[in-house]
């Protein structure tokens, strides 16, 4: 990609239900070391919406170890600059794609993935080869968008 100016911060996390809080925790951390302060709280946001969906997709290991090399209980958070803007992406071993819904006003569900498309000035997911999938969102500077 163009205007790549900074390797991938990359978390690797077990999918556990105190994995959204590291998440939080991590990006936080990434955003001050690269002094974009300005989107601290909205990928604060994002990562524990996409780390609670990819946590929640996450089939829970099998007993037999093959089984759990086909079947990974992990998650995966990296986080890179493209110019002025930050790429975050989650990666988890589920093929199912995400699914944008539209919630009500009562709705507790389907939400998260509703924030990410307000937060973020684009997103979407793939799935690579080596399997699994991979959502993926741009956050440009608020200024910028
Ligand atoms: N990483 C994911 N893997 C599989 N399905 C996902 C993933 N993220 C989101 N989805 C699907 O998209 C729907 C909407 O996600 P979201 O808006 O976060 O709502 P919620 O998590 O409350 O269900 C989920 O209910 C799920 O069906
Ligand atoms: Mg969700």
């Amino acid at each position: 990609m163009t205007g790549v100016t900074a390797t991938a911060h990359c978390l690797e996390l077990s999918a556990f239900p105190t994995s959204p809080y590291y998440a939080r925790v991590y990006v936080q951390r990434v955003l001050e070391g690269w002094r974009r302060d300005d989107l601290v709280e909205t990928a604060r946001l994002v990562a524990s919406e996409l780390v609670s969906n990819a946590v929640k997709a996450t089939v829970p290991r099998p007993a037999s170890a093959a089984a759990a090399r086909t079947s990974p209980d992990h998650v995966r958070l990296d986080l890179y600059r493209a110019g002025e803007a930050v790429v975050l992406r989650v990666w988890d071993a589920s093929r199912t794609p995400p699914v944008l819904r539209s919630p009500g006003r009562d709705d507790e569900d389907g939400r998260g993935l509703h924030l990410v498309d307000l937060l973020a000035s684009d997103w979407g997911y793939h799935r690579p080869r080596s399997g699994g999938k991979i959502v993926w969102c741009v956050l440009a500077a608020p200024s910028a968008g």
